[in-house]
């Protein structure tokens, strides 16, 4: 088949039909890639419907493009259509850590390395949003790759970065209950990355505010 008969975007597959969004797998150019298709929501205002969409899969664009160029482990972008609410990204081959965390060997070593990429990423002036065993990948070779940006913020608050710490920490407590004290092994990995960005919040205080955090949820229930 010559370049001109090829197919840009070639569906191979639906691998998640989520709430928000459609994932879908398939050839970017030949390229293995993944298509996110954010679904409108059906509110009752359908133009403000459509631009908050448009606002958020660019958003989510946006942050995937700052990271890659900072070598952070992420998809990167191939196409983003902002009309029809599509990104087309780079296919990374990792399982969801969700499946794999219980089964590993020392856990721990792998809980430090995911503290120290979350520091990376909120020294990026980026939080995630929906910090789950879900959106991170870890690839036969040991790799950590995090993904789903559709929740993060540019220039977060304090708050925002704790809060990245207390839902890994819920979805550890829930879904990976043989792992003791998995938060001592990703506090560990999150200060051990000194903080070159004096825009950022330091390390200390984040781990503070989770602190914090955590025991206002268990105040509150
Ligand atoms: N770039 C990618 N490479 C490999 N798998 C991916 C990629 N993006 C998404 N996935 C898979 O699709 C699932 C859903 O994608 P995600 O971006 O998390 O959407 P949602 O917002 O619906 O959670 C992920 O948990 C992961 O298994
Ligand atoms: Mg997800």
């Amino acid at each position: 088949m010559s370049d001109a008969e090829m197919p840009i975007w070639n569906l191979e597959k639906i691998i998640h039909e989520g709430a928000e969004a459609t994932v879908s797998e398939g050839k970017w150019f030949g390229k293995s890639a993944i298509s996110k298709v954010r679904r409108k929501r059906g509110y009752r205002y359908p133009e403000l419907d459509r631009k908050l969409t448009k606002k958020r899969i660019a958003a989510e664009a946006r942050i995937l493009f700052r990271l890659r160029k900072k070598s952070f482990p992420c998809p990167s972008i191939y196409y983003i259509d902002t009309n029809n609410s599509q990104i087309i990204m780079s296919k990374i081959f990792a399982t969801p850590l969700y499946e794999k965390l219980n089964k590993l060997q020392s856990p721990k070593l792998i809980l430090e390395e995911i503290g120290k990429l979350i520091r990376r990423l909120h020294l990026s002036d980026i939080s995630h949003g929906d910090l789950t065993t879900h959106n991170i990948l870890l690839s036969p070779r040991e790799e950590l790759f995090i993904i789903d940006f559709g929740l993060s913020r540019i220039s977060p608050e304090l708050e925002h970065l704790g809060l990245d710490l207390q839902v890994l920490s819920e979805c550890l407590t829930a879904s990976h209950a043989n792992i003791k004290n998995p938060m001592e092994a990703i506090i560990r990995g999150y200060i051990s990355i000194d903080g070159a960005n004096p825009d950022s919040e330091n390390a200390n205080k984040v781990i503070t505010r989770f602190e914090e955090i955590k025991s206002r949820v268990r105040y509150h229930g």
